[in-house]
């Protein structure tokens, strides 16, 4: 990068975030009578309105031209035509393949990822059907499916799940990840061994967790009297040496490429459980709609890109206007688990201080996700959204067509989320509050308690309806923009080392835990101490 004019460039953005807080985003509404068609743009079935944000033409003409400065276009190429941009693992990072192996623009030419891609998606087909034919063989019908896995490796999965529950058969998936066995004791509760299905989900098949629940999971199949619990069991793994080591059957192996990373697997057979219930076509079509964004984000130009806006407004808001959290609500209860996932893409993909190159990061990476449910969050975090001392751009999505039928219900959800954007947008003077209370005899004080500031930040994307296109094209914007703010920042987004150590540190707690005994041990005064209370 030539880092002259990207210092001079930062000088340029500066100096308009400056401005930009001063002045407030309802001044550029007054400014810009089109700024709602320059700053929105439909792609198929979702809709996104920017223009409730700090975004002009100034800020996307500052950040195309640094994205040129740090090679954006090139790295975009590098990603889809499997050049190694994982340098630290040296891995390809091919995911979207698995959305789309025809379009040669994203494929590039016939790479040896291409044909893996292909044959991936293939043996993925062929083992859906195959299982799907031994579930219906069966003499007791499987009821309920116990998902194993963790992070990446049940996220996307449950969010895919609960997304679209309803157009699913009835059985039901129970997700176990933690190592917590409160979670899986609720889950043997609702579950009998005659009528289960485990699925242990594990890029490595090492995980600690997953492995501790799965052989758990077993020892309850034993104990209700399954001779061979492990005939119930697949495994998904990207890693299959080790799930036959475990014990999986060689048949109830199911794989991913290597090149899948966890956060970027719910395309993958790691969606086993959600495809199962789902039927295959339905997963194709979440494919499909990956696919529709995979395009938009390689052939739009950079400012016209949503996912680059995203990510450029998001890059502004972290490095020149001190914003240290982005919050996300979805007004739809189906997307309940939607910031659990979007916090782990985001925050693991970009939560770095080293640049792909090794080099300390001088600039800040990814913000805190926090979010929930709307209207539920309205009646807990939204005070400090409205009136608190920090900035915090939010992100409201919501579906048009329920699938309900209850009008009201849903009426009164879209009226609250949009209300939401225009509260937080136009805020409240004195003088508005003085007229909107003026039968109410209110003190001084809670006049002035009632003053909002407004020009808060938000972005809303309107989905028509939540389907499985739909839900694929949300994620793949989500996972663009997270590709464009590693690049922004100069960050390697594929690889987590940063989940490392503490794994490594606790298997040394671990003995001494089991023990009762810490003598011997290398830690800090505070953690020998909070040990020593636990075994006491
Ligand atoms: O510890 C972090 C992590 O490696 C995530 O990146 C991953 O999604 C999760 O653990 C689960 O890993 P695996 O799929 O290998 O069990």
């Amino acid at each position: 990068m030539n880092t002259s004019s990207a210092a001079s460039l930062f000088s340029q953005l500066s100096t308009k975030a400056e401005l930009d807080l001063a002045n407030g985003i309802k001044q550029k509404f007054e400014q810009d009578s089109k700024r709602v068609e320059d700053f929105s743009q439909t792609l198929g079935q979702l809709y996104f309105d920017f223009s409730k944000s700090h975004i002009d033409q100034d800020l996307i003409d500052l950040y195309a031209h640094y994205a040129e400065l740090q090679g954006c276009e090139q790295k975009r190429h590098a990603f889809l035509s499997g050049q190694r941009i994982n340098t630290s693992e040296d891995r390809s990072v091919l995911h979207t393949l698995l959305r789309d192996t025809d379009n040669q623009n994203i494929a590039m030419q016939e790479t040896g990822a291409l044909s893996q891609a292909k044959q991936a998606k293939q043996q993925f087909s062929e083992q859906y059907s195959l299982i799907q034919a031994n579930l219906k063989a069966r003499a007791v019908p499987i009821k309920s499916i116990i998902h194993v896995g963790i992070g990446g490796s049940s996220l996307g999965t449950q969010l895919l799940y609960e997304a679209l529950k309803e157009l699913g058969d009835e059985r039901e998936i129970h997700f176990v990840g933690n190592i917590d066995a409160h979670q899986l004791m609720s889950v043997f509760d609702q579950c009998d061994v005659q009528s289960t299905l485990v699925i242990g989900v594990s890029k490595t098949f090492t995980t600690a967790e997953t492995l501790k629940n799965l052989e758990s999971i077993s020892d309850w199949f034993k104990k209700n009297g399954v001779v061979n619990p492990l005939e119930n069991f697949y495994g998904v793994t990207a890693n299959p040496k080790q799930a036959l080591a475990y014990g999986i059957a060689e048949q109830n192996v199911v794989t991913f490429p290597q090149w899948v990373g966890g956060r970027y697997s719910v395309w993958s057979s790691v969606s086993l459980s959600a495809a199962l219930l789902l039927g295959k076509e339905k997963f194709d079509l979440f494919l499909q709609g990956a696919a529709s964004i995979d395009q938009h984000f390689y052939t739009a130009d950079l400012k016209q890109n949503v996912c680059f806006q995203a990510a450029a407004l998001d890059h502004y808001y972290a490095n020149f206007m001190g914003v240290r959290s982005k919050a996300i609500f979805a007004y739809d209860y189906r997307f309940r688990s939607l910031v659990d996932y979007l916090q782990q893409l985001e925050t693991e993909s970009n939560g770095k201080d080293r640049t792909a190159e090794g080099t300390p990061v001088e600039q800040k990476t990814s913000m805190v996700v926090w979010g929930g449910v709307g209207t539920d969050v309205q009646h807990s975090v939204f005070q400090m959204l409205h009136q608190g001392t920090s900035l915090i751009p939010a992100e409201f999505i919501l579906v048009k067509t329920p699938s309900h039928d209850l009008v009201e219900h849903h009426n009164e959800l879209l009226a609250n989320g949009v209300a939401q954007t225009a509260a937080l947008l136009a805020g409240q003077t004195l003088d508005e509050v003085e007229q909107r209370h003026a039968k109410e005899n209110l003190s001084e004080i809670a006049k002035k308690a009632k003053i909002f500031s407004g020009d808060r930040p938000s972005l809303t994307i309107l989905l028509e309806k939540l389907t499985p296109t739909v839900l694929g094209a949300l994620l793949a914007f989500y996972e663009h923009r997270v590709f464009f703010g590693g690049v922004l920042t100069g960050i390697n987004s594929f690889d987590q080392m940063g989940v490392e150590l503490g794994k490594h540190l606790a298997k040394q707690v671990r003995p001494l835990i089991d023990k009762g005994d810490i003598s011997g041990h290398r830690f800090d005064a505070s953690t020998a101490h909070l040990l020593k209370k636990i075994i006491d």
